[in-house]
């Protein structure tokens, strides 16, 4: 069976970007062997100067190549997390400073750098309060995860999204969830 990875950075118990992920992995359960990273659970600080310097040096924790090396052997990603500060929350871009790691997940070709990865086809899932749509230019989120798919060779990046939630009826963000969960389970077919 073919890997796949879930970087789940949800941030809330009543998380509603988890309910559009739950619906997804439904779907991608029955294809893939399924692991699952918890982005808060594992908490990984921002690269200070300090543990840059030891990178550089080589001297990475254990823990953290072996998960960097998880991402480069998936076939697979799914990462979910709302939309935070128009982009995502910081524990997931430290999380992804954590797993930039060079000869594992990018290297460089004399030129410039290429990707390491194996995966072909990422999946992001979010919420957004405010109405901003997939790939309007306050989206930050899609176009850097787009962007980091470059550096680390990811393929195709994907986003489901459901946007303008708190500015709805609690019925209406229902039915929106609903109609977003039913395009991440058909997505989900095909990824
Ligand atoms: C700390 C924080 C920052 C947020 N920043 C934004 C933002 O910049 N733009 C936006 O559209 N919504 C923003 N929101 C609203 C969330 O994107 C929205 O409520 C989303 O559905 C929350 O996802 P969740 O239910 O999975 O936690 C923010 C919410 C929080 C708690």
């Amino acid at each position: 069976m073919q890997k796949l990875l879930i970087i789940d950075s949800c941030m809330r118990e009543e998380s509603r970007t988890r309910i559009i992920l739950d619906a997804a992995k439904e779907v991608l359960a029955s294809r893939y062997d399924i692991e699952t990273i918890d982005v808060n659970a594992l908490a990984l600080p921002p690269v200070t100067p300090g543990f840059l310097k030891d990178r550089t040096g080589g001297r990475v924790p254990e823990e953290i190549v072996s998960i960097a090396r998880k991402i480069a052997s998936a076939d697979r990603i799914v990462i979910a997390a709302p939309f935070w500060d128009m982009s995502f929350p910081a524990v997931l871009k430290a999380f992804i400073e954590n797993m930039s790691l060079y000869n594992v997940t990018f290297t460089d070709d004399g030129t410039t750098c290429t990707g390491l990865c194996k995966c072909t086809k990422l999946l992001y899932i979010t919420t957004r309060g405010m109405d901003i749509p997939t790939g309007d230019v306050r989206d930050q989120g899609s176009s850097y995860l787009k962007a980091l798919s470059s550096l680390w060779g990811l393929g195709e990046v994907t986003t489901v999204a459901a946007w303008n939630l708190d500015y709805m009826s609690a019925d209406k963000v229902e039915e929106k969830l609903e109609e977003t969960a039913t395009l991440a389970r058909k997505l989900a077919q095909d990824f």
